[in-house]
């Protein structure tokens, strides 16, 4: 039981009925906080369904929805004109500075190798763009149960305090602040527009 719970893709099981059960979504604070421009293409890592792509969808170019589930996938293709996209964050399938905008809600803490995909976002980020990652707030005591169902679940998951996600993100070409409010915190990383 306990090794097929392991290898179990819990976002698969779950993608038909995903966007039912799952409620709530700072569109408005995303849009806000990650400069969104109709000139620009966006990436929504570990995007799922694409829930949030399609709701900041009218606000930008395209929206490219990459995730590693083909069930979650499969539902982000119905919603059309979202482009899905199968892989892992740890190996992102673009080259460096691609994107513009990147976002990242409400799945670092599902991602198994987190300095890997910290590395494959900025490097895939372009000079002067801006990477934004939404994630529920350990502290909390909520988020505190959360993590315990999901580690009972074996769901793998990995949540970081605001200060850990930020040293993830450190480099020399970046700048980055932290924004909360309970029971989330956005982490926004502005890459410097020289390049490298
Ligand atoms: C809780 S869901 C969030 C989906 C979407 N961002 C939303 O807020 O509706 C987490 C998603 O992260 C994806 N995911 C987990 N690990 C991943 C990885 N290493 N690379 C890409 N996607 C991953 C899962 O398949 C799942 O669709």
């Amino acid at each position: 039981m306990r090794r097929w719970l392991g290898a179990l893709d819990h976002f698969d099981v779950a993608a038909p009925f995903y966007d039912r059960v799952i409620r709530g979504q700072a569109i408005d604070r995303l849009r806000e906080l990650a400069g969104l421009t109709t000139e620009d293409w966006l990436l929504d890592v570990g995007g799922g369904t694409g829930r949030i792509a399609e709701g900041l969808r009218p606000y930008v170019k395209g929206v490219c929805v990459l995730d590693r589930s083909p069930g979650m996938l499969r539902e982000a293709a119905i919603k059309g004109e979202l482009v899905p996209c199968r892989a892992g964050a740890e190996a992102l399938p673009f080259a460096a500075s691609t994107f513009a905008k990147i976002v990242v809600v409400d799945a670092f803490h599902h991602i198994q190798e987190q300095p890997a995909a910290a590395r494959e976002l900025l490097r895939v980020l372009s000079p002067g763009g801006s990477l934004v990652v939404e994630e529920p707030d350990i502290r909390r005591p909520s988020v505190k149960l959360v993590a315990l169902g999901e580690a009972i679940a074996l769901m793998r998951s990995r949540f970081l305090e605001p200060s850990a996600l930020v040293q993830l993100f450190a480099a020399s070409d970046v700048c980055i602040r932290v924004v909360e409010q309970a029971p989330n915190f956005w982490v926004v990383v502005e890459k410097s527009g020289l390049g490298r």
